[in-house]
C-alpha cells in the first residue's frame, strides 16, 4: 500500500460532474500524480473530464484496475458510503467530496470500512487549505486571541431554481441530506467548529422560502453554544437574488479576525500584525456553482499525495469531516423540535 516518494501516485475519478473538474485538474497540477481513468454514468462526461485518461461507465471496473491507487468520489452526496465503500474493499485510497456522507451513520460505515481495509480516507474542506484560513487557525489555536467570546457564520449565497432543476437529487433528503446548510454552508459550519472548537448545543430554524419542488430549507440560522462557553451564530441562504462572499468572525478578549470568502478582511489582534499571503482569486462560487477557484482542491490533493506516501492520515480525516455533519444534524433535530439540542446527537 505504501507508494515510494519517488513514484507517481495514480489517481481514478467516480463521478464527472460539476465538482471534478476541481479534481481533475488538481490531479493535473501535481507533480506527483496522475489521472488514469474516470467513471461516470455518462460516457460522454466521463469522456470530456478525462481528456485521454480511460474512460468507464461502471466505477466497479475502474475498481478493478490494480494500478490505482487512490479514487476521488464525486458522485452526488447520498450516493459517498456505496462508492467509498466498494473503493476501500478494492483497496483503494479515497477522497471524498463534502459532505462525507448525509448522514452521520452513512458517514460512520465510510470510515470504519475503510479502517477495515487499512487505507486512507480523506474528505474535501477545501477552505481549509487556503494560506489565510490557515493563519488565522494557527493564530486561534496558539490562544492568541484570548478568550474566545464569539464565533459567526455568514454564508448569503445564490443558487437558481435552474440549479436546483439541474439534477434529480438536488434538494432531496435522501441525495443531499439537506439544503443550504449540508451543501454550501457546511464549509462555513467546518470552519467555525476548527476555529472555535467543539458545540456543546444549538438552536435552529430552517424554512423554503423561495426555492421550488425541493424537500430541503433554502434558508436558515441557528445559535451555537460552543463548549469554550463561547457564543455564536450561523446565518445561511441559497434563497436571496445574489450571493455575497460568505465571512467568518473570530472574537476573542484580544483579539478580532474577520474572513471574507477566505481572505483576512479585519485583523485586529494585540502585539501580532496580519500575515500577508499573495491573493487568490476565489471565483464568484457565492453565485455559481461552476465559478469555484481549484486552488484549494490543489492543496488538498497534494495533501493526500503526501499522506500516502508518508503514511499519515490525510489533513481532512473522516473523523474530521464528520464533526459539521454532527452540528448540522443537531440543527435540523431543533428545527424540527422547536427546542434547542445538545452534542453529540
Ligand atoms: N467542495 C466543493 O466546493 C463542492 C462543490 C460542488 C459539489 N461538491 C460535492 O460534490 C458531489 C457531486 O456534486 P456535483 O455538483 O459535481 O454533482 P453533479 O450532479 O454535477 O455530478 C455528479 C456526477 O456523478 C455521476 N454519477 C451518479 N451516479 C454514478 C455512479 N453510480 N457511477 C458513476 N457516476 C455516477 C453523475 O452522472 C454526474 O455526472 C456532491 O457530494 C457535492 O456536495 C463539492
Amino acid at each position: 500500500m505504501a507508494i515510494p516518494a519517488s513514484e507517481t501516485v495514480v489517481f481514478g475519478i467516480i463521478g464527472a460532474g460539476t465538482v471534478s473538474t476541481l479534481h481533475a485538474s488538481a490531479i493535473r497540477n501535481c507533480s506527483e500524480a496522475r489521472l488514469a481513468a474516470v467513471a461516470d454514468l455518462c460516457e460522454e462526461r466521463a469522456r470530456k473530464l478525462a481528456d485521454g485518461a480511460s474512460t468507464y461507465t461502471s466505477y466497479h471496473s475502474l475498481l478493478e484496475r490494480p494500478d490505482i491507487d487512490v479514487v476521488c468520489v464525486c458522485v452526488p452526496s447520498g450516493m459517498h458510503m456505496s462508492v467509498c465503500m466498494d473503493a476501500a474493499q478494492a483497496g483503494k485510497h479515497v477522497i471524498v467530496e463534502k459532505p462525507l456522507e448525509v448522514t452521520l451513520e452513512k458517514a460512520d460505515a465510510i470510515i470504519n470500512a475503510c479502517d477495515a481495509a487499512g487505507v486512507k480516507l480523506g474528505v474535501i474542506f477545501q477552505l481549509r487549505f487556503l494560506p489565510d484560513v490557515g493563519a488565522v487557525k494557527e493564530t486561534v489555536s496558539s490562544g492568541t486571541l484570548g478568550k474566545l467570546v464569539m464565533g459567526d457564520a455568514y454564508v448569503k449565497w445564490h443558487r437558481s431554481q435552474d440549479y436546483y432543476d439541474s439534477s434529480d437529487w438536488r434538494g432531496t433528503w435522501q441525495m443531499d441530506g439537506g439544503g443550504v446548510l449540508m451543501n454550501q454552508a457546511i464549509h462555513h459550519v467546518d470552519l467555525l467548529q476548527w476555529m472555535m472548537g467543539p458545540v456543546d448545543s444549538v438552536f435552529g430554524y430552517t424554512a423554503t422560502l423561495v426555492r421550488e419542488r425541493i424537500e430541503v430549507e433554502d434558508t436558515a440560522v441557528a445559535c451555537l453554544r460552543f463548549t469554550s462557553g463561547a457564543l455564536g451564530t450561523i446565518e445561511a441562504c441559497t434563497s436571496a437574488k445574489s450571493g455575497v462572499p460568505a465571512r467568518l468572525e473570530i472574537r476573542g478578549e484580544t483579539g478580532n479576525i474577520v474572513l471574507e470568502d477566505g481572505k483576512i478582511v479585519l485583523w485586529d489582534v494585540d502585539n501580532v500584525s496580519q500575515p500577508a499571503f499573495e491573493p487568490v482569486d476565489m471565483g464568484s462560487g457565492f453565485s455559481d456553482p461552476k465559478a469555484i477557484t481549484s486552488v484549494g482542491h490543489q492543496a488538498q490533493i497534494r495533501d493526500m499525495v503526501r499522506a500516502i506516501k508518508e503514511n499519515r492520515p490525510p489533513a481532512v480525516d473522516g473523523h474530521e469531516a464528520r464533526k459539521a455533519i454532527e452540528i448540522i444534524t443537531a440543527i435540523y433535530r431543533s428545527a424540527r423540535a422547536g427546542v434547542p439540542v445538545k452534542l453529540p446527537v
